[in-house]
């Protein structure tokens, strides 16, 4: 019995690890059966596009990160910050495994379909990174080329659906599209000449260009895109005060701020 009895406890104890409810928890809050007030917020976001997001190290900076600070601050919450590939971000939100997702994450109908998104707070478009000496400029100059993207970004979308859709500009032109993980991955590809052009957005485009001196971008085409933070569905709550930090941060010029701040 005794035996059975420490089994349990010990039982017990993992689970409240496991869970993070100790029994303190669930006797103090719940008695209008809210859930358990947290004092942590969890943000998850792909660390492989700086400015945005990158690692300094084991910590995950940028201007995602400055942003997540501010709300967590207005929050009166401690915030932690997970790194995941991108794909995975709008699937782990949807499962609340986060209780936000800050992403450079381009506001698009089919993420709306599955998850919240916040006020815009930064407008971008997508560039195309090729090497010097062999400039890559126009949907045209894509034809037949070997172009990596990242895997479930609106850069990937684009390319992969110029390839595939019956009236896509690169279909039947020979073209290939190549999704990596991180991005980075593919401008070292690009690099080492696996590749022969890169689509990603704007300033992560000018971020790897900065840091090879043999690679230029452009901007391709004309489609302007916003990014949001995304919240789970119907989590008004945190969405109402996501937005009020937003809007603060952008008529303090902060957001600006920091995106000079992680671009130097
Ligand atoms: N804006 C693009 C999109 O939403 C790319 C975002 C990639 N972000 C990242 N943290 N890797 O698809």
């Amino acid at each position: 019995m005794k035996k059975i009895l420490s089994t349990l406890l010990i039982a017990t104890m993992t689970f409240s690890l496991l869970t993070g409810c100790s029994s303190k928890e669930n006797t103090n809050q719940n008695t209008e059966n809210k859930p358990a007030e947290k004092d942590t917020i969890v943000m998850y976001t792909n660390a492989e596009f700086a400015p945005f997001e990158y690692f300094e190290g084991e910590k995950i900076v940028g201007v995602d990160a400055d942003i997540a600070a501010e709300i967590a601050k207005d929050l009166g919450k401690e915030l932690k910050i997970e790194h995941i590939n991108f794909d995975s971000l709008v699937p782990s939100l949807v499962e609340g495994k986060a209780d936000f997702v800050a992403a450079g994450m381009t506001i698009t109908p089919e993420r709306q379909e599955e998850v919240d998104f916040s006020i815009a707070y930064v407008e971008s478009i997508q560039n195309i990174i090729s090497k010097n000496d062999a400039p890559i400029k126009t949907m045209d100059d894509l034809k037949g080329k070997k172009i990596g993207v990242q895997l479930g970004t609106t850069g990937d979308l684009a390319i992969s659906d110029s390839i595939n859709l019956d009236d896509g500009d690169l279909k039947g032109s020979g073209s290939e599209v190549v999704q990596y993980k991180n991005a980075l991955e593919a401008a070292q590809d690009l690099l080492a000449g696996r590749l022969d052009a890169v689509v990603i957005d704007k300033l992560p485009a000018e971020e790897i260009v900065k840091n090879n001196s043999s690679l230029s971008s452009v901007i391709f085409g004309d489609i302007s895109e916003s990014y949001g933070i995304a919240v789970q569905k119907g989590n008004k709550e945190l969405l109402d005060s996501i937005n009020k930090t937003l809007q603060r941060l952008m008529d303090e010029g902060k957001v600006e701020e920091f995106i000079t701040n992680h671009s130097e």
